[in-house]
């Protein structure tokens, strides 16, 4: 009777854990078991086939521990049964040392293939007859604590949000300004290493639209432990078919020259132009390595300083103290000489810049 409960129970543990354990599979605009695009679902694949493996591995071992386990009981055998002597057996020395290198073996091949697969940036060089690069290029660079994106055959650049085609590989230059961080888009692939004294390259394969995600993007982190705000150092990822990210590159390519005046008769403008110009640029061209982040698309944004609401509110609490928001942000104390008046002015302007309205 107890030992029928006690199987029961376990029973029910395991039905409640497969349940739970069901739904950890996450969200689509975040989740490694949601991949979207060639990598990400290459690098599922590679992980559901190695946990199989695994689970044979436990299962067998479990399976044989409870065949000795119930096989050979004292109270079946006697106190006087002698097990055959195995020591120094040269077939099991053999089976037991062979079993786990092919397994080893087997998990290597996939691996390594796709390892050079995903590293492969070749086409990164090619051009076609007018001398123009065929495969389009993003160097990332990433700083404390926020994402510079330049596209350099289009000439432009931007920050925080980046914008991809859909259905075509991008190949990614990574590199960091200040200490190593990690480029890392969970659903669609990586992550990989920005340093500071090397470039690394890969590319990545966006799956779909994010337009009918949550957010209408796609999350990205930074994966390398860089700072008291590693954890709030994220980015978001915008994919668009092939047709509307020309689109967008031409808007951008349109802000040339784009500037804040201070003889401006809008408050904000002028504010903005006298004590934030100095880091950031609101021209989309030919702007990179700014002190801060290019703002040029700052109204078309998700979120502001990549993880408040994106409202004039989450924007004016950010300028008046950033440090409450991501500590050690090199942000801090820059913008303490403004009253809550033109902190406002400039919030509205700067929410008002836009590529997309
Ligand atoms: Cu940058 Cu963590």
């Amino acid at each position: 009777m107890m030992k029928g409960l006690k199987k029961w129970r376990l029973f029910s543990l395991l039905a409640g854990l497969t349940v739970f354990l069901s739904a950890c599979t996450g969200e689509d605009y975040i989740s490694t078991l949601k991949p979207a695009g060639e990598v990400g679902e290459d690098q599922y694949d590679l992980l559901i086939f190695s946990i199989s493996i695994m689970t044979l591995v436990v299962v067998v071992v479990s399976f044989l521990y409870l065949y000795a386990f119930t096989k050979f009981r004292r109270s079946k055998l006697g106190d006087k049964h002698m097990p055959k002597q195995v020591e120094g057996s040269h077939t099991l020395e053999v089976i037991w040392a062979v079993i786990p290198i092919i397994l080893l073996l087997i998990l290597a091949v996939p691996t390594i293939l796709s390892t050079y697969k995903f590293a492969d940036v070749k086409a990164m060089d090619e051009v076609d007859e007018e001398g123009n690069k065929t495969a389009l290029t993003v160097n990332v660079t990433a700083k404390l604590y926020w994402w510079e994106f330049e596209y350099p055959e289009q000439g432009i650049v931007t920050a925080q949000e980046l914008v991809v085609p859909t259905n075509e590989k991008v190949y990614f230059n990574l590199k960091a300004a200040d200490v190593k961080h990690s480029f890392w888009i969970p659903a669609v692939g990586g992550k990989m290493d920005n340093n500071v004294e090397n470039v690394n390259k890969f590319w990545l394969e966006f799956g779909k639209e994010s337009e009918g995600l949550k957010d209408g993007v796609f999350y990205g982190k930074c994966a390398e432990l860089c700072g008291p705000s590693h954890a709030l150092m994220d980015f978001k990822v915008k994919t668009v078919d092939r047709a509307e990210f020309d689109q967008w590159v031409a808007a951008m390519q349109a802000t040339e020259g784009q500037t804040a005046s201070v003889d401006s008769t809008d408050l904000g403008e002028a504010t903005f132009a006298q004590s934030c110009l100095g880091c950031h640029a609101v021209s989309g061209v030919g702007t990179t390595g700014a002190m801060g982040p290019n703002l040029t698309t700052f109204g078309d944004r998700n979120r502001v300083a990549g993880v408040l609401e994106h409202s004039k509110e989450s924007l004016e609490n950010w300028i008046s103290d950033p440090e409450a928001i991501k500590p050690g942000n090199l942000m801090t104390g820059k913008y303490s000489e403004l009253s809550p008046e033109e902190i406002s002015a400039v919030a509205d302007y700067i929410m008002s810049l836009s590529v997309e309205k």
